[in-house]
């Protein structure tokens, strides 16, 4: 016990003579030029607040994205491309067939998945509207 508190002291006193000695010491340089060097690399900006210049704004909780928001975040890597036969977004001839199956069995594929088509689209967090506007939003394409 003496000892840890001989050594919390030892290390109070040491970081004491080390912070006096930094204070003693005129860092270089205008006002300006030291808010400058120390400028956090980061801020953080609250929902509701103003932002800063390239700060990005956060999502404020609870509010659904929209159906593009969710379609060209998680959705677009397949469906743009038809990538592992992905039905191509806006293009009939993939969709006619499955648009045939009605909305029902659609929306059940986007919940579950379907063959190499990964459940809820690999957006996991997502809530069934924000789900649903997805899919809304890739069969508009069609129209
Ligand atoms: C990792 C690639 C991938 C991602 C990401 C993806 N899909 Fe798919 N999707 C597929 C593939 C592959 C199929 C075809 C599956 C099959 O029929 O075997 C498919 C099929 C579908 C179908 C048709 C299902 C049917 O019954 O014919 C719908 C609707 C669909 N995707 C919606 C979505 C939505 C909405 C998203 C985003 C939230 C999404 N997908 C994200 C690969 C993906």
């Amino acid at each position: 016990m003496n000892k840890l508190f001989a050594a919390v002291a030892t290390l109070v006193v040491l970081s004491f003579v080390v912070g006096s000695a930094e204070a003693r010491r005129v860092p270089p340089g205008t006002d300006a030029d030291i808010a400058e060097r120390i400028r956090p690399h980061g801020q953080v900006c609250l929902v509701g607040e103003e932002c800063g210049e390239g700060v990005m704004a956060p999502m404020a909780a609870g509010e659904p994205r929209s159906g593009q928001q969710i379609y060209d975040r998680f959705c677009a890597a397949c469906h743009t491309t038809g990538a592992a036969g992905a039905p191509v977004t806006g293009r009939a001839d993939d969709w006619d067939a499955r648009l045939d199956q009605g909305m029902d069995t659609l929306w059940d594929h986007t919940l579950n998945g379907i063959g190499a088509m990964p459940p809820k689209g690999t957006c996991m967090d997502c809530s069934d509207e924000e789900l649903q506007a997805s899919l809304d939003y890739m069969l508009d394409a069609l129209d």
